[in-house]
């Protein structure tokens, strides 16, 4: 499967890549968070991972984000362990215990297609982040795409880049991927690994 993945497009987009790179470390029955639901893609993704035993929990405030998430998962036979809440990912704190979440996968940015409007702000994603960080096991990772093409996206990474950068100052192993010699300012891939 991890190959095939691959394969769609060399090289991968941030969000494959992700993908690919979780893979590797989810397991059966393990528990796991999408906070920032959107279409859903990433949502089957981590419920395909982690099993028929494994619960997802996926978080979104847009009430738009959450149906199409839904659908997406219904649609791929997970709907049993999958949890929505329409609710900023700020929250996250309130729905797991520390240091029992395998993996958490942040994708910034807006729903495409949805109001732009309603868009991840820095403020509010690295509240999500420091609780996301709380919330990972030893050995577990942490994943989020960037984007700086849009209104106040710029800031965002910027903001995201430098708090990851501080994760790795604390014991966790950090990296950075993208495109290089894009036209637009490409999305990129941070990934940290905890243990
Ligand atoms: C790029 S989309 C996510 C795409 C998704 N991962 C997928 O696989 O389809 C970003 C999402 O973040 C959501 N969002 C914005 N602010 C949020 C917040 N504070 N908490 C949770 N989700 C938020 C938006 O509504 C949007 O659906």
């Amino acid at each position: 499967m991890t190959a095939g993945m691959l394969k769609a497009t060399m090289p991968p987009r941030p969000t494959t890549l992700a993908q690919v790179l979780l893979s590797e470390r989810i397991e059966k029955g393990d528990r796991v968070i999408d906070a920032t639901a959107g279409n859903g893609y990433d949502t089957v993704f981590l419920a395909d991972a982690v099993g028929q035993a494994g619960r997802v929990l996926a978080f979104d405030v847009q009430s738009a984000a959450i149906a199409s998430a839904e659908e997406r998962v219904k649609n791929a036979g997970f709907s049993d362990r999958v949890e929505f809440f329409q609710k900023s990912h700020t929250t996250l704190a309130e729905h797991a215990e520390p240091g029992t979440i395998s993996a958490v996968m942040f994708n910034l940015g807006y729903l495409p297609g949805e109001d732009h409007g309603v868009v991840t702000k820095s403020s509010e994603t690295i509240v999500a982040l420091d609780a996301a960080a709380g919330l990972i096991r030893d050995g577990g990772v942490l994943s989020i795409v960037c984007y700086s093409g849009h209104p106040g996206g710029d800031d965002e990474a910027g903001a995201v880049e430098k708090w990851m950068t501080l994760l790795a100052s604390r014991g966790w192993r950090v990296a950075k991927y993208g495109a290089l010699g894009t036209k637009r300012p490409a999305p990129f891939l941070l990934i940290a690994a905890k243990g």
